[in-house]
């Protein structure tokens, strides 16, 4: 067995908000016990509602927050104050927004320079340039697009971009938290084709953070399900797919138009609103809007079981 790039260990991020009227501060339980592995050449799909933590989660994986509790190993090497300068390399971020997450001022070219001249002062002008033409080529990209600036570019030519300036201090794991969600269908199918060869080439381990299930069919490996920021439910694609066990992970995949018409044959609507991360229902958090909850599951909440593709349900598929 391959050693795991990614052990996060029940990763909890929550914030506290200011000024409870008698001190007592709400509290935003964005991501709590998040545990899970990721492999090389692996990728792993996180899905969930808006507001379930999927963002939160990212954050946390890439250092760009540190944890509430739990903890984080990458590569080995677990993340901290200490061990930040070092494990910076290691993971790499792409957001959503293109348009947004590249500075218009710069060119391409200094956009994918710019990680090199902060993190690696010993390398020559020369060097760096020859790095940055080499990445244009990677992402699919042409030498000519050097010299130009972010405007020039389509949505999906920008997130080349963006995924090559992740690249250029090799990091083993990349986070890509809805990497397409901003890009038409078409240039959606291309940039994921750019990440399946990327990995495959560099032996990449993805957490794949997405909304949409059509897009995650397409690229996961393994899938967790988040609900309220936590787990629900974790299995491989095939299994999640094929024979979803929670509740929640049979009604988000119900609402979702798949290639075959025919696969799914009841269409269950959720019922009642997503509650708010501030506020989270007693016992099971998706008991409110559950077709199947019985008095337990409103008092108790219900752990991932130990299966080899857990679900946190009292009853199961
Ligand atoms: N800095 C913060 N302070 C307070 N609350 C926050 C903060 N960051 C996120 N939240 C809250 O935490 C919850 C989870 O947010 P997060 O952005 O992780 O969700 P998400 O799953 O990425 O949603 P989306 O699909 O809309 O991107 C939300 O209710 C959000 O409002
Ligand atoms: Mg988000």
């Amino acid at each position: 067995m391959t050693r795991p790039v990614v052990i996060a260990d029940r990763l909890t991020r929550h914030y506290e908000l200011g000024g409870g009227l008698f001190g007592d501060k709400p509290v935003v339980r964005a991501l709590s016990e998040a545990s899970f592995r990721l492999e090389p050449g692996k990728t792993l799909a996180v899905v969930g509602e808006s507001g379930c933590g999927k963002s939160t989660l990212a954050r946390v994986v890439t250092m760009i927050e540190p944890p509430s509790a739990g903890t984080l190993v990458l590569d080995g090497v677990e993340a901290g104050p200490d061990t930040m300068a070092e494990l910076r390399q290691t993971v790499q971020i792409v957001f959503q927004d293109p348009y947004g997450s590249l500075n218009p001022r710069q060119r391409i070219g200094q956009i994918l320079e710019e990680p090199l001249k902060i993190n690696r002062p010993a390398m020559s002008a020369a060097d760096r340039q020859e790095a940055a033409r080499r990445m244009l080529s990677q992402v699919g990209l042409r030498p000519e697009h050097y010299d130009r600036y972010p405007h020039m570019f389509s949505g999906g030519q920008r997130q080349r971009i963006a995924v090559g300036r992740a690249l250029m201090l090799e990091p083993k794991v990349l986070v890509l938290d809805e990497p397409v969600s901003a890009l038409d269908l078409s240039i959606q199918s291309q940039i994921l084709n750019l990440l399946v060869d990327l990995q495959e080439r560099l032996g990449l381990a993805y957490l794949f953070i997405s909304h949409d299930l059509s897009v995650v069919k397409h690229i996961a490996d393994d899938i967790i399900v988040m609900y309220l920021g936590r787990p629900v439910e974790v299995g491989t694609k095939e299994a999640v797919f094929a024979h979803p066990r929670h509740p929640y992970t049979k009604a988000l995949l119900s609402a979702t138009p798949m290639a075959d018409p025919f696969a799914q044959k009841e269409r269950i609507r959720l019922t009642g609103e997503l509650p708010s991360p501030l506020k989270i229902p007693q016992g099971c958090p998706f008991s409110p809007r559950c077709w199947k909850a019985q008095d337990k599951c409103r008092a108790e909440r219900p752990e991932l079981d130990d299966s080899a593709h857990p679900a946190a349900c009292f009853f199961p598929e």
